[in-house]
């Protein structure tokens, strides 16, 4: 089975309870299940994680990198300000799917930059914990061009 990696950001080990008006009540145990379900699906191995640590994400996409590894990615806060992930993803060789829950452009004005979008192939938000399903079938269909 095609491997993929699902790489989640700071905060997001605390869906469910993390204002759930924005994010929804789903929590991030289930997500992992409904990813790994979601893949299976589509013939996807996912391979979850999530760290709230930049150097560890950093430490994942250059592994990506190296094993030419298709990825989702979900950076949360970092979309909008970290320049060294934007740096590791450019490197990425397999196909890069940012996702967000939300959909950052209808909220406060910091969210509305976004440094990672410029490097991947391309961008989910606004669809709840949906988005993850999507994120998987672009991934699907990109790997099927
Ligand atoms: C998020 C949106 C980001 O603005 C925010 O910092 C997050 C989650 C989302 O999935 O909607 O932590 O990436």
């Amino acid at each position: 089975m095609q491997r993929v990696l699902v790489l989640n950001g700071p905060n997001l080990g605390r869906l469910g309870s993390r204002e759930p008006e924005v994010y929804g009540n789903v929590e991030y145990d289930d997500l992992v299940g409904r990813c790994a379900a979601w893949g299976a699906e589509l013939g996807l191995e996912v391979d979850m994680r999530q760290t709230d640590d930049e150097a560890e994400l950093v430490g994942w996409l250059h592994q990506a990198t190296d094993d030419a590894t298709p990825v989702v990615l979900n950076a949360a806060a970092f979309t909008h300000y970290s320049y060294a992930l934007h740096d590791a993803c450019a490197q990425l060789k397999a196909p890069l799917v940012e996702v967000h829950i939300s959909n950052p452009g209808r909220r406060e004005e910091f969210r509305h930059t976004n440094v990672i979008a410029s490097v991947a192939t391309g961008s989910i938000s606004g669809f709840g914990v949906d988005s993850y399903a999507l994120a998987l079938r672009a991934v699907r269909a990109l790997l099927a061009r």
